[in-house]
């Protein structure tokens, strides 16, 4: 079966889907993004990823590439197409294709719009039983982590350190010693006195839908969280560690740099929050 993809207006075969030279997104990483879990053919937490692609369009000052409702209908046709169940979709609108130049264009572009889903890809049976290990970097990104920009690099190489460290992922640390978040993930923890903590939202970091959701079901089941910034020396004390985003879900985190978080083994309330997620993920 032929994989589709959709790009400014057309759905060609994934194989031929091109963007122009001249991309905005291409040249400048001047576009943003969003990744929607599709789970039993229902797209997860719809709404509050379409918010917040509005607001980090809003943010850049780029326009919707079409009214809201009629990008749902294109989503649901792209899925219809790949024939799609459990994956997930993958949308990005860039400021839109003009000569190189780094101010905005003078003269109205569209907005470019691309759409590409892929099949759900299994969490490792043995991340589940263990927990994973994540490797501490310096957070070099820019001031606005809460705009889901294209501009990933400094994610790519924390995401490639953390794969030649043998790691999952990437937990990045700033200049004050503070815990942001994960290159694709947020960042969690449980203190030794058992309070669950995690970074507020702010410029300092991508306020995660699984991250809402998880506060969400946690403050249901009477589990408090702090949002707060914790330190480097916080998550080595700490006697739980888990991370959250739409494909990991929760996930233990039961290494860090090396040596292991609490008895090293996936923490009681990482396990809870992972089971109340995968239920509301049934139930929604
Ligand atoms: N990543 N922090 C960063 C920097 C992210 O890129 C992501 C998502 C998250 C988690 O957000 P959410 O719960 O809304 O998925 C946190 C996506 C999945 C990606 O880049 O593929």
């Amino acid at each position: 079966m032929t994989r589709f993809a959709y790009v400014n207006g057309l759905y060609c075969p994934h194989s031929e889907a091109m963007v122009h030279v001249e991309d905005r997104g291409y040249q400048f990483a001047d576009g943003v993004y969003e990744v929607i879990a599709l789970h039993r053919g229902r797209f997860v937490d719809e709404q509050p990823h379409l918010e917040r692609l509005d607001r980090s369009l809003f943010e850049l000052r780029i326009g919707w590439p079409m009214a809201p409702a009629v990008l749902k209908l294109v989503m649901r046709e792209l899925v219809r197409r790949n024939g799609l169940r459990d994956g997930s979709i993958y949308i990005q609108v860039t400021r839109g294709v003009a000569p190189r130049d780094h101010a905005f264009p003078k003269t109205r572009v569209e907005p470019g719009l691309v759409m590409t889903t892929r099949r759900a890809k299994s969490i490792p049976a043995a991340a589940l039983r263990d927990g994973v290990a994540v490797v501490t970097i310096p957070d070099i990104r820019w001031g606005r982590c809460d705009i889901k920009s294209v501009g990933l690099l400094p994610n790519v190489l924390g995401k490639q350190a953390a794969l030649e460290a043998g790691a999952y992922e990437a937990w990045q640390v700033n200049a004050q010693g503070v815990v942001t978040e994960g290159t694709s993930t947020n960042a969690w923890i449980v203190t030794r006195e058992g309070r669950v903590v995690t970074h507020p939202p702010g410029p300092q970091i991508l306020n995660g839908v699984t991250r809402l959701t998880v506060l969400r079901l946690a403050a249901e089941s009477q589990i408090a969280v702090e949002e707060r910034p914790f330190t480097l020396a916080e998550l080595k004390a700490a006697r739980e560690a888990f991370l959250t985003s739409t494909s990991s879900h929760v996930l233990p985190v039961t290494r860090v740099d090396g040596a292991p978080v609490g008895d090293g083994k996936p923490g009681r309330i990482a396990r809870r929050l992972r089971e109340l997620y995968l239920a509301e993920l049934e139930r929604a």
